[in-house]
């Protein structure tokens, strides 16, 4: 048997496989502090599991039409409007199973042989390989941290070629919770327009946002930006419903309906009762958003401390949105890897290496874990780092 080319360049997720080492030694009863999570901690909220049952008991069990239900649609348009300025109908709207696979999708239909990708590092890790699985090219376009890991036109310049075509966009960004400015989408969107660059703004964390910072949409900025955007969102992290597989993008109607025929003979529609249990996650409040917020942001403000106390230790940018910091361990002059790794045997702390993110010297840390945990899992790795 001999598997796909394409198959067999797709690398295994990094982040998957060193939380399932953490879970083994957990089911070994080893005492593991896990900061490798991709998701909250909180559980899905009681409203949205009862409509998920309602629907079940009503017998709401089929298939539906492939892009999503009508009124759950209709919900994400009003969302878009009331939160993020922009004005999209239902039709150009489309849910599918995560907003991984929104973005495997669109990236499905714009992207062929020859096409070229900005992906800023650092990255979240499935942008590369999806580009690859599209059989296009991703270009790393380099950050700093004295640029506070952002890209700005002057760099996206020096990548730039005949055969760009998308930037991929993440605000707050997975892995090191940087938010971007009104100013600096302005400028990022006049990069777009002026090259016709599609965007690809993946804004799943966009609710958990710190320090009163306001989330922009950059497809909100002009009319012509908003035709060169796909806006991506989902439920996943907003309202924890990770093994829901709920997200969706909202885009001018050509994309829209090639993402349609693409969804139609590959995955038709999401599951049925969680898109009636996503409808409900809609009546959910502001409040809502805010109590989790706060509750991040109170994890990341002692995560910080702790790290100041390691005197430079570990550097780090302060995050200021997801629930990630991005730490860098280039002083303990080890790989990321091998700092994982290590980490993991001789403390049992598990995080996630940076080099899937384009950075071999840093290490990403969660903090979708409690206060308590923060602390033991920072005496832990206080104590491991001072003796290296
Ligand atoms: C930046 C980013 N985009 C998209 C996703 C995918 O989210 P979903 O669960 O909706 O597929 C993740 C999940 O970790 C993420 O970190």
């Amino acid at each position: 048997m001999s598997l796909s080319k394409r198959a067999k360049e797709v690398s295994p997720s990094a982040t998957l496989q060193i939380t399932a080492t953490a879970n083994r030694m957990v089911r070994e009863g080893k005492d593991v502090i896990a900061f490798g999570a991709g998701e909250p901690d909180f559980d899905t909220p009681d409203v949205i599991k009862g409509a998920a049952i309602k629907a079940i008991q009503d017998g709401f069990t089929k298939y539906t039409p492939t892009s999503g239900i009508p009124e759950l649609k209709e919900a994400i348009s009003k969302k878009l409007k009331k939160d993020n300025r922009l004005d999209y109908p239902a039709s150009s709207i489309i849910v599918s199973c995560g907003a991984k696979h929104s973005l495997y999708n669109v990236l499905q239909v714009l992207v062929e042989k020859g096409v070229e990708v900005l992906i800023p590092v650092p990255f979240w890790v499935s942008y590369p390989e999806m580009v690859k699985l599209a059989g296009g090219k991703a270009v790393f376009v380099r950050t700093s941290v004295k640029d506070d890991f952002k890209i700005n036109p002057k760099t996206l310049e020096k990548y730039f070629t005949k055969k760009t075509k998308i930037l991929i966009l993440n605000s707050p960004s997975n892995p090191c919770g940087v938010v971007y400015r009104r100013d600096e989408l302005e400028a990022i969107a006049d990069f777009c327009v002026k090259h016709n660059i599609i965007c690809i703004s993946d804004e799943i964390y966009e609710k958990i946002i710190f320090d009163g910072i306001e989330h922009v949409s950059i497809a909100s900025l002009s009319d012509r930006m908003k035709k060169l955007t796909v806006t991506v969102n989902g439920f996943s992290k907003s309202y924890s419903m990770t093994g829901w597989r709920l997200g969706y993008l909202a885009a001018e109607p050509e994309i829209v309906g090639a993402v349609s025929n693409l969804q139609d003979h590959s995955t038709s529609n999401p599951v049925s009762f969680a898109q009636k249990a996503a409808l409900s996650a809609f009546t959910l409040g502001d409040d809502f958003f805010k109590n989790i917020a706060k509750k991040f942001q109170e994890r990341r403000d002692v995560i910080i401390s702790r790290l100041d106390k390691m005197k430079g230790r570990l550097g780090y940018k302060k995050p200021e949105g997801a629930f990630y910091i991005f730490c860098d361990i280039s002083k303990t002059r080890m790989d990321s890897f091998t700092f994982a790794k290590r980490l993991l045997e001789e403390r049992q702390v598990a995080l996630i290496p940076g080099a899937p993110f384009g950075c071999d010297d840093y290490v990403r840390l969660s903090f979708a874990t409690s206060m308590e945990k923060i602390n033991k899992g920072f005496d832990r790795i206080e104590e491991w780092v001072a003796k290296l």
